[in-house]
């Protein structure tokens, strides 16, 4: 939520930056800004509100405003609103009353309300309604109280800060000065091979420069100065020197660049077989059925807390509860336990632990980025009240997940997903799931590895049948064609397929905004059918498993009141085929993995229904990737 970015070296810091700011603005697209040191004293400050998420306009404004190449320090932000409405007035970066301090900033100040009463009180002129201004102004009243001491300054004005918060800030006074603070919300630096540092919300815009870079842990602030960089973090007001671990980046500057295709969506949908074969890779023994996690096996504690627990839970916003639902459902299936799945964002509000022994708890928490700030909270909640064992599936390395859990887990290893709704994450969040789910059964005793070939097998298929998916784009294009006769769908399934349709459903209204009602299929006899008139499209997840008598008596129920159906089919179920007014197929698999290859159909659709409503399909209307907020 909001991208910052900033370089300090021998370059034209600007472009750079721009180029930065292109990469981070999935995490935020309101407005956009950028900050010049242009000369000693002189900071130079372009913003613009983001039409529909467009940058063009924004990059133009930029080069028309000719920064001078010897402008080699330069900081920007891409922002998704919290504080204050989507106006000029609000973009970063923002300054103190005398324009000498500038900075970006994403999270967001809890108090801030305090905090700008006690500013205005001391005479600030405050001139956005953001919190981030405040920021700016409360570091140039630190600055006069201790005389000019930066390093003090910082450090009484973190210690007045409440909230997450990742800040990035330059002094005009000093052209080689970059101050990076992580107080909750992410930040990560590189220095390139010419000695310059670049500093950022994540890792990917340093890839077109290195390889190598440094996520500052909760608490650490960086002074780049004079070429140099100090590492420090804060305890109660106290400065203690420290190292932060340096890092390669996952990833390649492939991953973050379109490669010919139209959107980020759609190539992070298309390119699964090639990308869904890294999740597996060294995992699955597909001669002797044995999976091996490593990142769960590694610590025997950990490992000793998994064989024992009796309650699992799976938690996860968005797209990634999705995913904790399929994978909670095969924890029950498979393992016999109590599991359940639940939004991050409910969890502080239910006693959820109530009648389960906390220490026989385990936690998996499920997200891509490993930022989403509901999730880290839940499970902070859930560490308060005991629970045995946090775990993570997650996708980026070092974020902030990683260092919240008890060092287990399993990384998805999908690369760098740009399109703000999830694609291929939802897919290998649901294979690593399935791969949990065997490797718990064989640890457990449950399952010999023998007895798990089939399924072991069944999961290393998943890459290659999701060609058949991806073949039948073009189909999937002219059912939205139809679907565009209507202002609103259905979306129904049953069992394992209410997560498939739930995904489906999020997928279509993020990226198209057509109204979709959502039910577990024998639901809808309860209310939505009466939205049902005729030609009414109604998308059933329709593959062969236990439901499918059940879902065939819904689907002539449907079309009694002149629905038009549209199955999601197991290829070779002829049947099924006939009944349905049209079929999508997809190849034959248990029906946990069917998930990832029905949700995948549903991508497509959602994609292609974006398109025909015009729509940007990569920045959908008012949504960001990593959610970084409350
Ligand atoms: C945002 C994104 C969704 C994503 C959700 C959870 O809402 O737009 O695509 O599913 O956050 O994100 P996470 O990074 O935790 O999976």
């Amino acid at each position: 939520m909001c991208g910052i970015i900033g370089y300090v070296g021998q370059q034209p810091a600007v472009p750079i930056v721009l180029e930065g700011l292109s990469q981070l603005l999935y995490r935020g697209y309101d407005s956009a800004g950028v900050s010049g040191l242009i000369s000693p004293g002189v900071l130079r400050i372009v913003k613009q509100v983001l039409p529909d998420g467009q940058f063009d306009d924004f990059k133009a404004k930029v080069e028309d405003s000719r920064f001078p190449e010897s402008c080699t320090n330069a900081i920007g932000h891409t922002r998704w609103a919290t504080h204050g409405g989507r106006t000029v007035l609000n973009a970063h970066p923002h300054c103190d009353g005398s324009g000498q301090i500038a900075v970006v900033h994403n999270g967001m100040l809890e108090n801030w309300r305090e905090l700008k009463a006690e500013l205005i009180g001391l005479g600030c002129r405050i001139v956005s309604e953001t919190d981030t201004e405040l920021i700016a102004h409360l570091f140039a009243l630190k600055l006069q109280e201790t005389k000019g001491d930066i390093r003090q300054a910082i450090l009484s004005t973190v210690s007045s800060l409440q909230g997450a918060n990742g800040i990035l800030l330059q002094y005009a006074r000093y052209p080689d000065l970059l101050i990076g603070i992580r107080k909750g919300s992410p930040l990560s630096y590189a220095k390139l091979d010419d000695g310059a540092f670049m500093v950022a919300s994540t890792g990917d815009p340093f890839l077109p420069y290195t390889r190598r870079c440094k996520h500052l842990r909760d608490g650490d602030i960086i002074i780049i100065q004079g070429g140099k960089v100090e590492e420090f973090s804060f305890h109660n007001g106290r400065r203690i020197p420290v190292s932060i671990p340096s890092v390669e980046l996952e990833g390649s500057a492939e991953d973050v660049a379109l490669e010919g295709y139209p959107h980020f969506m759609l190539k992070e949908i298309m390119t699964q077989p090639e990308r869904l074969p890294d999740v597996l890779g060294g995992r699955l023994r597909l001669e002797t059925g044995l999976v091996k996690l490593g990142g769960l096996e590694a610590s025997s504690l950990a490992l000793k807390k998994l064989k024992r627990a009796k309650h699992f839970w799976f938690i996860g916003c968005g797209t990634s509860y999705h995913a904790a639902q399929i994978v909670a459902r095969m924890f029950r299936q498979h393992l016999h336990v109590h599991a359940e799945a639940k939004q991050a964002s409910e969890v502080t509000l239910d006693d959820i632990l109530s009648g389960c022994s906390p220490g026989r708890s385990v936690v998996f928490a499920l997200s891509q980025s490993g930022e989403t700030k509901d999730l880290l909270d839940a499970i902070e909640y859930l560490r308060a009240r005991g629970v045995g064992l946090v775990a993570g599936i997650v996708n980026v390395v070092g974020s902030s997940l990683v260092t919240l859990t008890d060092g287990a887990g399993v990384y998805l290893r999908v690369g760098p997903e740009i399109g703000v709704a999830s694609t291929k994450a939802f897919s290998s969040q649901v294979l690593v799931g399935a791969m949990i789910t065997v490797w718990l059964a064989q640890q457990r005793g449950q399952l010999s590895p023998d007895q798990s070939i089939p399924f072991v097998r069944a999961i290393a298929e998943i890459p290659e049948q999701l060609r058949v998916v991806l073949a039948q784009s073009e189909a999937i294009r002219k059912l939205a064609e139809y679907i565009m006769k209507f202002t609103s769908l259905m979306m129904l399934g049953r069992g394992y397929h209410y997560a498939t349709a739930l995904e489906g459903h999020l997928k279509v209204v993020e990226v198209s905004n057509m109204a979709c009602e959502v039910q577990p299929a024998g639901e809808m006899k309860h209310g939505p059918l009466a939205l049902v008139t005729d030609g009414y499209p109604v998308v059933m997840v329709a593959t062969r498993d236990s439901s499918r008598t059940a879902i065939l008596h819904n689907i002539s129920e449907l079309q009694a009141r002149g629905a038009f159906v549209i199955g999601i089919t197991t290829d070779g179920d002829t049947e099924m085929a006939k009944i349905v007014n049209q079929a999508i197929y997809i190849p034959d698999t248990p029906p946990e993995l069917a998930t990832i290859l029905a949700a995948t159909s549903l991508q497509l659709l959602a994609y292609h229904l974006g398109l025909l409503n015009e729509r940007n399909v990569d920045k959908p209307r008012n949504l960001a990737k990593a959610v970084t907020v409350k």
